[in-house]
């Protein structure tokens, strides 16, 4: 089955709907998401969305966190545009309807909180579910618009482009989508193709991330001729949940801002001995900080205490997370709160532009899948809706002002089953899924060497072996593709973290701990065997 819209977008979260809503009004949207069209980080994001809206801030001083967290490596023309932009992509969000916390002594009258980094309170939030907000106002007006098809339980396999059809030029023609519950593999066409898949950190035994962040877009566009940068630097939030049963439950950081306190079992203070910030400190320092202590005292986890603040504090800043604790057994407003680190986003990925293009003509990526220069080796935090709201706008600006024309072929190849069977060993999947991620979080977490990176290679390049015989042979399905995606993802990550021969951000390594002195510290950017200048 082939069907054909103006624009085939992969990715339902904040950058994939904020993209689709700005096209619809001139253009056909298809929209695919392999789960519910809910299902993504957007809707568990908590903290907020960082931008200049108080008047003693700057758009300088945003710019200046922005590349002191990052490090000294983010593109500084890059986080200025992303800065610049951010009070218009809030602006946008609350004309949608999006209930952001009300602060009538503010102008405008927005409860601004702060987090990890930022200099100011600059972070407008709804309460701590602003994911939950901003996700569920998009989705209900993506689901009323006439121009947009949503196609949830499709999951894209690989992009089509006119070099995989040995064709001249290189322009992406569409994609390959397998439809979970008709288990059939169909053909998207379109003149643009974007891709929205956001992360990749359940590459990770413990992440704070839902199940669908296993990289599909950064792995489809490497395998289609993409370069992708810095994928060494995978960030990790100081302060998930400790409890076997909370899924590595996230414990924003605004709990922080709002003057929550890093406890050592022993009740003692810790923070200010790794960073004059302290708790505000960014989140590479904090978490290898927690890592540091935890290693040292040899504990299961720290503690967050913010049981000094009053109760009616608590349940109104943060309603979600008292609730969620007392299920767990903790009252925060009386006690500290058991926390450690996970897996939370990934700063590296596929190579753009400021118009959110990527290297295959009409092929863009947005949002947390996307490498733009912005969050340098670390992420600061709220930052990541900003640049999925500001290079969806970006995107979007850059597709209208191109013709709408067909893209010549009106007919692409079918997907082609004929050499494959049903497979009748599931448990190899799910086997390898556990192994990867097993030996990624001890290999390639907070602390590297080169030795542990080694190994992990050396695991990698089995195990896609493994994956490329297997699905050379069965029909495929949606954990085999997503566990080849992260095997590709796992193995762009290593190359690149053995690649940078010093510390920065996020990338800690033994063997090389200190930073280059560097005007003009360089990116890692990986280019794949069939990328066409
Ligand atoms: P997502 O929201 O992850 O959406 C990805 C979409 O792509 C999903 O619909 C998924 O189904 C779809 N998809 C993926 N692969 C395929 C495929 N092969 N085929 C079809 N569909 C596919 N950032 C902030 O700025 N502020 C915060 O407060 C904040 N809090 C966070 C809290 C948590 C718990 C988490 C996990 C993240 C948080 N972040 C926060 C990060 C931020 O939420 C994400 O980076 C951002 O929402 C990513 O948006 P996205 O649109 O790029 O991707
Ligand atoms: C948080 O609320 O701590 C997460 C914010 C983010 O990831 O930007």
């Amino acid at each position: 089955m082939q069907s054909y819209s103006d624009v085939l977008i992969i990715g339902g979260g904040a950058a994939g709907l904020s993209l689709a809503l700005r096209l619809a009004e001139t253009h056909s949207i298809s929209l695919i998401s392999k789960g519910k069209l809910t299902e993504g980080s957007t809707y568990y994001a908590q903290g907020g969305i960082a931008a200049v809206l108080d008047q003693a801030d700057s758009f300088d001083e945003h710019v200046a966190d922005t590349l002191k967290a990052g490090a000294d490596l983010g593109d500084e023309d890059v986080v200025r545009y992303v800065v610049e932009n951010g009070p218009e992509a809030i602006q946008w969000l609350i004309d949608k309807g999006v209930p952001f916390t009300r602060d009538a002594n503010q102008q405008p009258p927005y409860h601004l909180t702060r987090e990890g980094g930022h200099s100011h309170r600059r972070i407008v939030h709804a309460a701590d579910a602003t994911g939950r907000a901003v996700e569920t106002t998009l989705d209900q007006q993506a689901h009323q618009h006439p121009n947009i098809q949503l196609h949830e339980q499709h999951i894209a396999v690989d992009l089509i482009t006119e070099q995989k059809l040995g064709l001249e030029g290189n322009r992406c023609l569409g994609a390959y989508v397998l439809d979970r519950q008709s288990g059939k593999v169909k053909v998207f066409r379109s003149q643009f193709v974007i891709l929205a898949t956001g992360g990749a950190s359940k590459v990770y035994l413990y992440t704070s991330n839902p199940d669908t962040s296993t990289g599909d877009g950064i792995a489809m566009a490497w395998r289609a001729g993409c370069r992708v940068a810095n994928m060494e630097f995978n960030q990790f939030h100081p302060t998930c949940l400790y409890h076997p049963k909370a899924k590595s439950f996230l414990v924003t950081e605004a709990i922080r801002g709002e003057g929550g306190y890093l406890k050592l079992p022993n009740g003692e203070r810790f923070m200010h001995r790794f960073d004059e910030r302290g708790e505000l400190a960014p989140r590479d320092i904090v978490a290898r900080a927690i890592d540091h202590e935890m290693k040292r005292l040899g504990t299961e986890c720290v503690y967050l205490d913010i049981s000094h603040k009053s109760k009616d504090f608590i349940t109104e800043h943060f309603p979600t997370i008292y609730q969620r604790c007392l299920e767990f057994g903790y009252d925060m407003a009386k006690e500290p709160i058991p926390v450690v680190p996970a897996a939370h986003y990934t700063c590296g990925g596929i190579m753009t532009d400021l118009n959110g293009q990527t290297d295959i003509e009409g092929l863009y990526a947005i949002g947390e899948t996307a490498f733009t220069g912005l969050h340098g080796a670390n992420r600061m935090a709220s930052n990541s809706i900003l640049e999925c709201l500001v290079f969806a706008k970006a995107a979007g600006e850059h597709i209208l002002a191109q013709d709408k024309k067909k893209t010549g072929i009106d007919i692409l190849p079918e997907w082609d089953e004929s050499r494959v069977t049903d497979s009748d060993e599931e448990v190899v999947v799910t086997h390898n899924w556990h192994e990867l991620r097993t030996f990624m979080w001890d290999y390639v977490g907070i602390v590297r060497t080169n030795k542990r990176l080694q190994r992990a290679q050396r695991r990698v390049n089995l195990l896609q072996s493994e994956i490329k015989e297997y699905y050379g042979n069965f029909r495929v399905t949606n954990d085999l593709l997503e566990l080849r995606n992260l095997t590709d993802v796992a193995g762009l990550m290593i190359e690149s973290a053995m690649q940078r021969k010093e510390s920065r951000g996020l990338h800690y390594t033994l063997d090389y701990p200190e930073t280059f002195e560097s005007e003009t510290p360089a990116n890692t950017i990986l280019i794949p065997d069939n990328f066409i200048h």
